[in-house]
């Protein structure tokens, strides 16, 4: 059996990226596609917990290290639970967050070596890597202020997120065979029908 598509959506707080994952999936299964939607961290029970502790804003002494590795320990159980069976069964996976986001947050935001990021996320994930990757663009005062900024991760310093964005861009012009960057300030629907249009372009390929 041919190994499913896996499409992750990328992006910082306020993006916009779990509503259009949603919508993508929605429109997959629709047109009678087999389609799992998940989320990261999280997906699983094990990924859920770590998800718990990692935006408990209770959690204000978490060091970057402790971060990144509870964020790869989430993918890492996610990947062999749910990710991997789910492409061998030929079904399409909808990924919320994937390893560019521990590059992103962890890396270009956290300042964590982004070799060392990359190793470690081959380790987590088994070296497995999106088909396609939709980055949604905000401006991060704009997205900030959309999300409310109520857990952990949203509460970082403002420098944080500017470095954040700032590496989602960098990571897609590094990767323009899979990324594929959306403007979010449009119409939603305009946006979800780009998505769509590129997701069955990779489809009928
Ligand atoms: P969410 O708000 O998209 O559900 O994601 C949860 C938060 O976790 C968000 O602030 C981004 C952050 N995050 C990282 O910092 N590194 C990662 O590897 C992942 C998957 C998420």
């Amino acid at each position: 059996m041919k190994r499913g598509l896996f499409i992750t959506f990328e992006g910082s707080e306020g993006s916009g990226k779990s509503t259009h994952a949603k919508r993508l999936y929605n429109f997959l299964k629709k047109r009678g596609y087999t389609v799992v939607l998940l989320r990261e961290p999280g997906g699983t029970r094990i990924s859920e917990a770590i998800r718990k502790i990692l935006l408990d804003t209770k959690n204000k002494k978490m060091d970057i290290k402790t971060e990144a590795l509870l964020y790869l320990a989430s993918r890492a159980q996610l990947v062999k639970e749910k990710i991997i069976p789910a492409l061998c069964e030929g079904k399409t996976v909808i990924l919320d967050r994937f390893q560019d986001s521990t590059l992103a947050y962890q890396g270009y935001g956290g300042g964590i070596n982004l070799e060392f990021l990359k190793k470690m996320g081959d380790f987590a994930t088994a070296g497995l890597i999106p088909d396609l990757t939709f980055l949604l663009d905000i401006a991060p005062r704009e997205g900030l202020r959309r999300s409310g900024s109520s857990d952990r991760m949203e509460k970082k310093p403002f420098s944080f997120h500017q470095r954040v964005r700032k590496g989602y861009l960098k990571l897609a012009k590094k990767n323009p065979q899979r990324f594929f960057l959306i403007e979010v300030n449009r119409d939603i629907d305009a946006i979800s029908e780009e998505i769509q249009k590129k997701v069955l372009s990779l489809i009928s390929e």
